[in-house]
């Protein structure tokens, strides 16, 4: 059981900040990746459509053997979590980036106020507002959906001033003032993370999911005693549409470019 991959999947390549990560923390594990690139964006679909894309993956991971399949998307993590737990069973244990970032915020800032960025399906969603307060803790989330950003990031728009207008009108929303942090959302926005932080100037603390989400895993594999012993073959990364400039952005979510392989799951 512990030589076997670890299953990560997105609605496309933003999902790779969080297998970045992982491997950053975990370098024996073998990381199955797939992005649903064919049903991309998530963020505007409905429940339903989410869920019903999750299962099949869920599937082509199962048959890839997979010890563990981690969502690594904040709107699948939102609409199909409970879902694909359920499908799942005793094949796979079952992991979302929700939880993770929950559980850091009941740690680290009790009876304050934070603010949350994402797709409209994850904000819209209630999920994260439904968790924090289950936490029971005083702390009071603000939310505003931002569809764009991930958008704008796909299109290479990071870093520059178009994307400093951007996020500038979403963060100076009313509803996202008197923050103590900010939780990034999304897989995608840890590559505006130091944008965001410039727009702050230090003031709110801006939590990228990414980080929090791999120590996560790690702890969990560690309590599990399902740690890799020794380094395990090498990643394999899957799409449901290809195209070349699909493979051109992993350089930018994974700080290499990756090899995508076809693997078309609604054919
Ligand atoms: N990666 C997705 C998320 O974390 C955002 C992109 C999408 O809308 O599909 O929610």
């Amino acid at each position: 059981m512990k030589q076997r991959p670890i299953g990560v999947f997105d609605s496309g390549i933003g999902g790779l900040t969080v297998a970045q990560a992982i491997i950053n923390v975990l370098p024996n594990e073998r990381i199955i990746y797939f992005g649903d690139t064919a049903h991309l964006p998530y963020g505007d679909k409905s429940t339903a459509a989410i869920q019903s894309y999750a299962v099949k993956i869920c599937d082509l991971l199962i048959r890839q053997h997979c010890k563990v399949i981690l969502i690594a998307c904040n709107s699948a993590s939102a609409a199909a979590y409970e879902l694909v737990k359920e499908y799942v069973g005793s094949k796979a244990k079952v992991l979302n980036v929700i939880d993770p970032i929950v559980q850091h915020i009941g740690q680290t800032y009790p009876a304050k106020t934070i603010g949350l960025i994402g797709t409209k399906q994850t904000v819209n969603s209630n999920v994260y507002r439904k968790k924090v307060d289950e936490l029971d803790l005083d702390i009071y989330l603000k939310s505003v959906a931002t569809p764009l950003l991930a958008a704008m990031i796909e299109e290479g728009f990071f870093n520059d001033s178009i994307s400093e207008s951007v996020i500038n009108a979403y963060l100076s929303d009313p509803e996202l003032q008197q923050v103590e942090a900010l939780i990034l959302g999304c897989t995608h926005y840890p590559l505006i993370k130091k944008q965001i932080e410039k727009y702050y100037q230090g003031k709110v603390d801006v939590l990228d999911a990414s980080q929090i989400v791999a120590a996560h895993v790690k702890l969990f594999l560690e309590e599990q005693g399902l740690l890799a012993e020794k380094q395990q073959g090498d990643h394999k990364f899957y799409v449901s549409d290809f195209t070349r400039s699909f493979e051109e952005s992993t350089r930018i979510f994974f700080k290499r470019q990756v090899h995508l392989e076809h693997y078309p799951l609604w054919e």
